[in-house]
C-alpha cells in the first residue's frame, strides 16, 4: 500500500525554529519521522527545542543560525544532511522579523534588514542546501511567505515586499528545480506566535484582525505546522511554485 506522509531516513533544515511556527514546524516534521535540524539565531533557543523533540523519542539536532550569514547557512546544510548519510532532504525557511511603521516613517535600515533576513536568509540557505538535496523525488524547499506578499497590509510595506519577493523567488526556483525533481513551495500561515502578540492583543489591532479571518480564531503554531508536513512528504510530488495559505480562509 502506498504511504503519503512518513518522512522516515530524511533530514530537514528549519531555520528561525527556536520559536513559533519553527519550532512547531520542527516537532512535527520529526514526528513524522524526519531528522530535524532546528536552527536560530539564538542557539540556545534552537537546542531547547531540539531536547524538547529527543526528549519526545524524535531525532534532532540543532544550531545557531543567522541565515544572513551565508558562511554559517553552509555550515548547517553540512550539518543538518549528515543528519542522513548526506543528503538534506527538506528546507524550511521560516525564520522572519516585522518592522512595521507607516509609509513615510520607514527607514532605510529597517527595510534593508527585513530584506536580509526574508529574501538574502532564503536565497542564502537554500543555494547552501542545494548541493545536499536529492533528485529522488524527496527533495523539497517550503518558503514561508505571507498573507501580507498577496494582499498587501497597512504599515508593513517592507514586509509585504520582502514576502511578495519571495514569492517570485519560490515560483522562479521551481521552475528551475523541476527538471532536478525538487519540489519548491511557498506556506502563507496565521498563527499565534511571539511575533502576532501585538496585533492578537492590542485593542487597535485585534478587532480588525478577526474580521478578516473567517474561521474567527488564531489557530495555535501546531496546526499550521501539518501543512508544512504535507508540503515535505511524498503527497506534495506532484505540487511545485505553489503558495498555500493556512490562514483560517483569510485569503481566498
Ligand atoms: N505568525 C503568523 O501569523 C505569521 C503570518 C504570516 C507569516 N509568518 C511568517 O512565519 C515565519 C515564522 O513566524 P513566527 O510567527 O513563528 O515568528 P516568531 O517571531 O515567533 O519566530 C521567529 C523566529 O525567527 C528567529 N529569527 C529572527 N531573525 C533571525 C535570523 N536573522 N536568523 C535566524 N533566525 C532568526 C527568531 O529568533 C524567532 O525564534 C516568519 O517568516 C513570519 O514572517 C507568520
Amino acid at each position: 500500500m502506498r504511504t503519503y506522509f512518513d518522512l522516515a531516513g530524511r533530514s530537514a533544515l528549519v531555520t528561525g525554529a527556536g520559536a513559533g511556527i519553527g519550532a512547531a514546524v520542527s516537532e512535527a516534521l520529526a514526528a513524522a519521522g524526519a531528522s530535524v535540524l532546528v536552527t536560530d539565531i539564538s542557539g540556545d533557543a534552537a537546542a531547547a527545542v531540539a531536547e524538547r523533540i529527543n526528549t519526545a523519542g524524535g531525532k534532532a539536532d540543532s544550531a545557531a543560525l543567522d541565515v544572513s550569514d551565508r558562511e554559517a547557512a553552509e555550515a548547517a546544510a553540512a550539518q543538518a544532511a549528515a543528519l542522513t548519510e548526506g543528503n538534506l532532504h527538506i528546507v524550511v525557511n521560516n525564520a522572519g522579523v516585522t518592522s512595521p511603521a507607516m509609509f513615510p516613517k520607514l527607514t532605510d535600515e529597517t527595510f534593508r534588514v527585513t530584506f536580509d533576513i526574508h529574501v538574502m536568509g532564503t536565497f542564502h540557505v537554500t543555494q547552501a542546501a542545494l548541493p545536499h538535496i536529492p533528485t529522488d523525488g524527496t527533495g523539497r524547499v517550503i518558503n514561508v511567505t505571507s498573507s501580507a506578499g498577496i494582499t498587501g497590509t497597512l504599515g508593513q510595506v517592507n514586509y509585504s515586499a520582502a514576502k511578495a519577493g519571495l514569492i517570485g523567488f519560490t515560483k522562479s526556483l521551481a521552475r528551475e528545480l523541476a527538471p532536478k525533481n525538487i519540489m519548491v513551495n511557498a506556506l502563507a500561515p496565521l498563527a499565534a506566535t511571539p511575533m502576532t502578540e501585538t496585533i492578537r492583543t492590542n485593542e487597535k489591532f485585534a478587532a480588525n484582525m478577526m474580521n478578516r479571518i473567517p474561521l474567527k480564531r488564531w489557530a495555535e503554531a501546531d496546526e499550521v505546522a501539518g501543512a508544512f508536513v504535507f508540503l515535505a512528504s511524498d503527497a506534495a510530488s506532484y505540487i511545485t511554485g505553489q503558495v498555500l495559505p493556512v490562514d483560517g480562509g483569510m485569503v481566498m
